[in-house]
């Protein structure tokens, strides 16, 4: 069972720090994502304290969860953000994040993206081909800007999880081939407008083992090197995000501690900053989904189901990744049940858990997804007329709307008849 120390029992009940979450059901409605704030600063300290030997600036890649009170919670202790479209720039500069301290990624921006990113004066873009590099200083030129850049490199690290989050190999979109550098190199002396200042990788996402990272780190360091020897200012080497986390009790994350042991010795000869993007290590954790069972249901061949009225919209991961996600009665029961819990839009990919020992909890009771703190709301979508849900935040025995629950006349708002 995934009971932490910010989701857990007090006697039956399921809650959240010191707030009862059938409670938070009954005051928000479900479906329902409930954050715990504490969750969150505890493990950006965490991540602090694993590196912090080595002169770093960790920018967390708001993708994973772009609600502006979670930006602005990680903004507050220092932290920088990874943004990857005009959207998540603005969302991060609504919560009130400094442009110097947010990284502009993302393999396809379009030219008012760029100018977008340029005119707010973030730290750095990062250019994926050399296509970019040259619409970047373009655009960069006609602001009458000098654009830092940073070289997102394709280092060729197939590293292991799923197919989908894997970024770091030749077959992917991501990044520049090395095999491009030397032309890279010798395009950057005749782009007046651009500043390298950073070498960057991405190699994917809930990657367990270290060595990949380390196999990574190995060929940015090499091309480091190279770029050093060319006269080129690095000030910044950015390693991406991708630290794991627990989804399944069986199946433990490996600490931070683990991958900061391997890198710090290979990174601290650069002296150079090192820039770090976590994204899901940061807030997986923080968050579940509450939802209600409708109805319990039953088939000929014995299978039993949960149609509960959370599904693929608020939580997408079990139907996209085949992910598992703990899924906890709020209130427990002592009897168990075999069953498959499943949302109430229109496609058979829309289960949360496929044939789970569950406690046995009846018709209208609660169950909380767990884990659901990363790509969760922020992958939520319309789709079967669906209602975006609303977003808490606990801390200790104070609840915080982040989020109101979208209403009908929203769904129709931006349509012309
Ligand atoms: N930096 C870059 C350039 C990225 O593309 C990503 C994630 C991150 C940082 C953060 O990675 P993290 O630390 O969260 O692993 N929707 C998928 C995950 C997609 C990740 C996309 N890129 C999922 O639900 O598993």
């Amino acid at each position: 069972m995934l009971d932490s120390n910010y989701f857990h029992y007090s006697g039956s009940t399921l809650s959240c720090d010191e707030v009862r979450l059938d409670e938070l059901a009954t005051r928000f409605g479900t479906p329902l994502f409930v954050t715990s704030s504490k969750s969150l600063t505890d493990s950006y300290h965490a991540f602090e304290e694993a590196f912090a030997a080595l002169p770093h600036f960790t920018c967390y890649s708001v993708k994973a969860n772009y609600n502006l009170s979670v930006i602005r919670s990680f903004a507050a202790l220092g932290c920088g953000c990874d943004v990857n479209s005009g959207g998540e720039l603005y969302r991060s500069l609504q919560a009130g994040v400094d442009p110097q301290k947010i990284i502009f990624a993302g393999v396809g921006k379009k030219p008012e993206e760029i100018a977008y990113a340029l005119r707010s004066g973030v730290l750095m873009l990062k250019a994926e081909s050399i296509s970019e590099l040259r619409a970047i200083n373009r655009i960069a030129g006609e602001l009458q800007k000098t654009a830092s850049i940073a070289l997102r490199i394709n280092p060729n690290v197939t590293a292991e999880t799923h197919p989908y989050i894997t970024t770091g190999d030749s077959k992917e979109k991501f990044g520049i081939d090395e095999a491009e550098l030397p032309e890279v190199f010798a395009l950057l002396g005749q782009l007046p407008n651009l500043r390298l200042i950073a070498l960057d990788m991405h190699i994917g996402s809930q990657i367990f083992d270290p060595e990949y990272f380390v196999a990574a780190t190995t060929k940015l360091l090499d091309i480091f090197n190279a770029t050093k020897s060319l006269g080129f200012p690095i000030e910044f080497l950015d390693i991406g995000g991708g630290f794991p986390v627990t989804y399944d009790p069986l199946k433990p994350a490996t600490p931070i501690t683990h991958f900061a042991e391997k890198l710090i010795p290979m990174l601290q000869p650069a002296g150079v900053k090192v820039i770090f993007e976590p994204g899901r290590y940061l807030v997986a954790n923080a968050s579940v989904l509450l939802t209600r069972v409708l109805y319990k249901k039953s088939n000929h061949t014995g299978k039993e189901f949960f149609v509960v009225d959370a599904g693929m919209t608020e939580l997408i991961r079990p139907a996209l990744y085949h992910s598992h996600h703990e899924i906890l009665a709020v209130t427990s029961h002592e009897k168990t049940i075999v069953a498959d819990v499943v949302g109430p839009v229109c496609e058979s990919s829309d289960f949360f858990a496929r044939h789970r020992v569950l406690d046995a909890v009846e018709e209208g009771e609660l169950f909380a997804v767990m884990s659901a703190g990363a790509y969760g709301a922020v992958m939520s979508s319309n789709y079967n007329g669906r209602l975006r849900p609303a977003e808490v935040m606990v801390t200790g025995s104070e609840v915080k709307l982040i989020r109101q629950r979208e209403t009908y006349e929203q769904l129709v708002v931006n349509e012309l008849l």
